[in-house]
């Protein structure tokens, strides 16, 4: 169904067409049968596909990585079209317009896209209190789907002050994530990626661990990482996770590199994502996964387009995967296919 519709929705622009599917998903999950009728055709609940990865219950192990969901808006919705979890954000302490238009790019013929959005989303209070309306808003003995909880800074923020933008975020969203991403690998905030240098790195995660302990309750914090470290910073980063006891690593965000791309938009600033990315993005999980001796979980992300593709993320030691570009080419079929390759039935 997905394949006969893509070809009309390439035809505009892509954040427009982003904009278009979303409110057009809500409007039918809100169509008195319309949630029903997605959950009946797209999910499959089955004890098999359940994961239990840093002590939270995933239904399955195939999440929505984060930017598709930049405001919350769409938990319930991305649920019933067979997510296992969803990825909220990025989201600032305050709200920001992010970039100039067009910021978001599609490569069809590398079965990719290059985005510089720049963390455009409507802030943390308003992402806060939508996961709060959604944990409401379910009905007796309907269980939550996981919701990660990605924290950014906003751009006017100089990266000296960027601990702070991380605990308003962190504080914020503490009663209604399930678990937290710290975001220093986007592009596409000036400076951002200098923050994954081993000291300002080992600080920001030491001061949100200290305030990881509300009421005795503690969040599992997850560091998420660009695929263009080198492999000096991936030793820091297995340093890191054992000196600082975050919880695990998300590998990986976007690309700069921009090798092998034939598209008319291949020289656009901002990340890659999708096809060109799926090899190295496999090599830093089975890298991180060898070095760390299988120490931490791993969620596994960048280029997943097939069964396969997961397979090969599963096999490097990811023990759970995330779709964005995969999921705007192939369509929620993919998630589907990806479970059955998993238990062993074809993708
Ligand atoms: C992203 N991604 C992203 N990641 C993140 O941590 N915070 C964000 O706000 C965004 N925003 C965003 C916007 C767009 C348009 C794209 C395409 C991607 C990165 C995303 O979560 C993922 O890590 C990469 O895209 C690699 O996975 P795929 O897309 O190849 O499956």
């Amino acid at each position: 169904m997905y394949q006969l519709l893509k070809p009309l929705l390439f035809l505009f622009d892509p954040e427009n067409v982003h904009h278009f599917v979303t409110r057009n998903l809500k409007r039918f999950n809100r169509v008195p049968g319309g949630a029903l009728l997605s959950k009946k055709f797209w999910t499959r609940d089955d004890e098999q596909s359940v994961r239990e990865v840093f002590g939270l219950k995933f239904k399955n192990p195939v999440g929505l990585a984060a930017g598709f969901d930049k405001n919350a808006e769409l938990i319930a919705e991305m649920g019933n079209l067979g997510f296992g979890f969803v990825e909220i954000g990025t989201v600032t302490p305050l709200p920001q317009p992010g970039n100039p238009k067009p910021r978001m790019f599609r490569l069809p013929a590398d079965a990719a896209l290059i985005n510089r959005m720049g963390f455009n989303n409507l802030g943390v209070d308003v992402a806060a209190s939508r996961i709060a309306a959604y944990r409401k808003g379910l009905k007796v003995n309907e269980q939550a789907l996981i919701i990660g909880g990605n924290i950014g800074k906003n751009k006017i923020t100089p990266n000296a002050d960027a601990v702070n933008d991380y605990i308003i975020c962190f504080d914020r969203l503490f009663d209604v994530v399930d678990y937290f991403v710290v975001n220093v690998s986007s592009p596409n905030t000036p400076g951002l990626r200098e923050l994954q240098e081993k000291e300002p790195l080992m600080q920001l995660l030491a001061t949100l661990q200290q305030r990881n302990n509300k009421n005795g309750v503690s969040r599992p914090i997850l560091l998420k990482i660009a695929p263009d470290l080198t492999t000096d910073q991936l030793n820091d980063i297995v340093d890191i996770v054992k000196q600082t006891g975050i919880a695990g690593i998300i590998a990986t965000n976007t690309t700069i590199n921009r090798d092998g791309l034939t598209s008319a938009h291949r020289n656009e600033t901002g990340g890659l994502s999708g096809k060109p990315l799926t090899k190295r993005s496999t090599e830093v999980i089975a890298y991180l996964h060898k070095v760390s001796g299988g120490s931490f979980p791993i969620i596994g992300v960048g280029g997943i387009h097939s069964a396969e593709d997961a397979m090969e993320k599963i096999a490097a030691g990811a023990s759970l995967v995330q779709l964005y570009t995969g999921f705007i080419y192939e369509g929620p079929g993919l998630i589907g296919r990806i479970l059955n390759r998993i238990k062993g039935l074809k993708g």
